[in-house]
C-alpha cells in the first residue's frame, strides 16, 4: 500500500482523486493548497504526489521548487489546466515524473499512478539489493573495506577456470568462500568435493584424492574411486594444503598440469575435469624456503590467491556478523537472541583468535546462559560471555579497554538519563510533550523511564 497527497484546491476533482486512490488500495490525503501540501510532505512519508499547478498560497511550481532545496524531492504527477503545457514542461524540469492535461479521464490518472508506484517500487528494490550487494556477497558477510576486496577478487575468480588459493587464519570463512566461488563458477552444476588433507597418512591421502585399484594395499579389497574422479565437472577443495607430502604434492602438480590421475595401484591414465580451490593458514612461501613444500607446486597452485582477512582486522563488521550468525542460529534452533549495546561493545574490541568461528562460538554459548525476556527472545549481556570476551580476565591492556568500554556506557546513561529527566520536568511530566521535545516516540520515552527508573515525583 503507498501513501499519496493530494493537493488541489478543486474540491470536487479532490474528492473524487481521493476515491479513485483509496479505491485502489492506496492511502491517499488531500490538500487545498501549496502550503499544506508542504506541510504534509515534510511531515509524512508520501510515496507520490499528484498536485495542481494554480493554487492559492503556494503555486505548484514553486512547491517542487522548495521541495527539493528541502531534500524533500517526492515522485510527482501534475495536474495542469488545459493549454498550459508551458507549466507542465517546466515541472519536469524541476523533477516531476508526469502530468496531465484537465480535464482528464480518470483511467488515464490511474494509469499514471500505477506506473509511477511500479517505477518507484523498482527503485527501492535496486538500493535495497545494492545494500545487500555491500554487506554481504553470497554466504560471506562484511562490509569492511577488506571483505569488499574479497567479494571483488571472489568474482573474478569465479569466472575463471584457474586453480586458487585462500589464505587466512583459522575460521576467517576459508571454507564458505571456497563454497561461493564454486557456487558461482561455470561448475555450480557439478559437485563440490572437500578433502581434508591434515586428516589423513600420506598414503590414505593418496587413495582418497586419487582412488585405488583392487588389491593396492591390504585392506584395498575392491576399486574405490577418489575424490578428484568423483569431482568430476566441479571442485575439489583441498583444505589444509600445507599438510601435505612432498611426494603427494608431485601427483597432484601431475593434475595440475595434465588434468591426469592414476589411481594407486594402477597404470591407467585417467583424465579428470575439476577445478582445485585449496586453503591453508600456513605461509608456504617460508615452507618452500626451509625445503618442505615444492617449488613448483606452489607456483601452479598460487595462480591466484585470495587473502581473509583476520576480524581483529574488520572489528567494524562485527555488529553484522552478529546479526546474521544470530538470524542462522534462529533459524536452526528456533533460539532467538539480542545482543546488548554493551555487549556489542565488548565484542567490537575483543582479538578475536579464532576468527568469525569463535564469534560464532561465544554467540552460541551466550545463547544458552542468557535470560529470556517476555517476549521470549533471549537477552545476551556481558556475564553471558566468556571470561576473555569479558574482560574480567585475560590480559592487562584488553581488561584495560573493557573498562574504558563499560565506563563510557555508564556515562552515556548517566547523561541521557539526565537529559530526558529534564525534559520531562519542563514539561510538567506530560509524556506527549516531553517525548516530541526529545524527537523520540512516546512508546521509546516509557521504555527509557522504565529503564532508569523514572517516574513524576509524588
Ligand atoms: N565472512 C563470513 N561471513 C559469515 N560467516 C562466516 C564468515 N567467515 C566465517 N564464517 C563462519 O565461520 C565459521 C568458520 O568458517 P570456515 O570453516 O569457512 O573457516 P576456515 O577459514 O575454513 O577455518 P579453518 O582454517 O579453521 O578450517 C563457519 O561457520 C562460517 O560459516
Ligand atoms: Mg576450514
Amino acid at each position: 500500500m503507498a501513501k499519496i497527497l493530494i493537493a488541489d484546491d478543486n474540491e470536487g476533482l479532490r474528492e473524487v482523486l481521493l476515491e479513485l486512490v483509496q479505491g485502489l488500495g492506496h492511502e491517499a490525503v488531500g490538500v487545498a493548497d501549496g502550503c499544506a501540501a508542504r506541510e504534509a510532505l515534510c511531515a509524512g512519508d508520501f510515496d507520490l504526489l499528484l498536485t495542481d499547478l494554480r493554487m492559492p498560497k503556494l503555486d505548484g511550481l514553486s512547491l517542487l521548487r522548495e521541495l527539493d532545496g528541502l531534500g524533500q524531492g517526492v515522485d510527482t504527477i501534475v495536474m495542469t489546466a488545459h493549454g498550459s503545457v508551458g507549466s507542465a514542461v517546466e515541472a519536469m524540469h524541476l523533477g516531476a515524473l508526469d502530468y496531465v492535461e484537465k480535464p482528464f479521464p480518470l483511467g488515464a490518472m490511474e494509469a499514471k499512478i500505477q506506473k509511477a508506484l511500479e517505477r518507484r517500487q523498482l527503485a527501492r528494490q535496486n538500493t535495497a539489493l545494492r545494500r545487500e550487494l555491500a554487506q554481504r556477497y553470497g554466504s560471506v558477510i562484511g562490509a569492511s573495506p577488506p571483505m569488499q576486496r574479497v567479494f571483488s577478487l571472489i568474482e573474478k575468480v569465479s569466472q575463471a577456470d584457474t586453480p586458487v588459493l585462500l589464505l587466512g587464519e583459522s575460521g576467517t570463512g576459508k571454507e564458505l568462500v571456497a563454497r561461493e566461488i564454486h557456487e558461482r563458477s561455470a561448475r555450480a552444476g557439478g559437485p563440490f568435493v572437500t578433502v581434508n588433507c591434515a586428516a589423513l597418512a600420506e598414503s590414505l591421502l593418496e587413495s582418497e584424492l586419487f582412488g585405488h585399484e583392487a588389491g593396492s594395499f591390504t585392506g584395498a579389497t575392491g576399486m574405490r574411486r577418489g575424490k578428484f574422479e568423483l569431482a568430476e565437472g566441479g571442485t575439489v577443495f583441498l583444505d589444509e594444503l600445507g599438510e601435505i607430502s612432498l611426494s603427494t604434492q608431485v601427483k597432484l602438480l601431475r593434475f595440475l598440469q595434465e588434468k591426469e590421475i592414476e589411481r594407486v595401484g594402477g597404470d591407467r591414465v585417467i583424465k579428470v575435469d575439476a577445478r582445485v580451490v585449496a586453503a591453508t593458514n600456513r605461509d608456504l612461501k617460508a615452507m618452500v624456503e626451509r625445503g618442505e613444500f615444492r617449488e613448483d607446486f606452489f607456483y601452479r597452485i598460487n595462480v591466484i590467491n585470495i587473502e581473509l582477512p583476520p576480524l581483529r582486522a574488520r572489528l567494524e563488521d562485527v555488529p553484522l556478523l552478529v546479526e546474521a550468525l544470530l538470524e542462522r542460529h534462529q533459524k536452526a534452533t528456533g533460539l532467538s537472541g539480542r545482543v546488548s549495546d554493551e555487549v556489542l561493545a565488548l565484542l567490537r574490541i575483543y582479538e578475536w583468535p579464532g576468527n568469525v568461528r569463535e564469534l560464532e562460538n561465544v554467540l552460541e554459548r551466550a545463547l544458552v546462559l542468557a535470560e529470556s525476556g517476555p517476549d521470549g527472545v533471549r537477552r545476551i549481556t556481558p556475564d553471558t560471555l566468556p571470561p576473555e570476551v569479558f574482560g574480567g580476565e585475560g590480559d592487562p591492556e584488553s581488561r584495560k579497554q573493557y573498562h574504558e568500554v563499560t565506563g563510557l556506557m555508564a556515562q552515556i546513561e548517566r547523561i541521557e538519563r539526565e537529559i530526558i529527566r529534564k525534559a520531562l520536568e519542563e514539561n510538567d511530566w506530560n509524556q506527549t510533550r516531553a517525548a516530541k521535545a526529545l524527537k523520540l516516540k512516546r512508546s521509546s520515552l516509557q521504555y527509557k523511564m522504565k529503564k532508569y527508573e523514572l517516574s513524576k515525583p509524588k
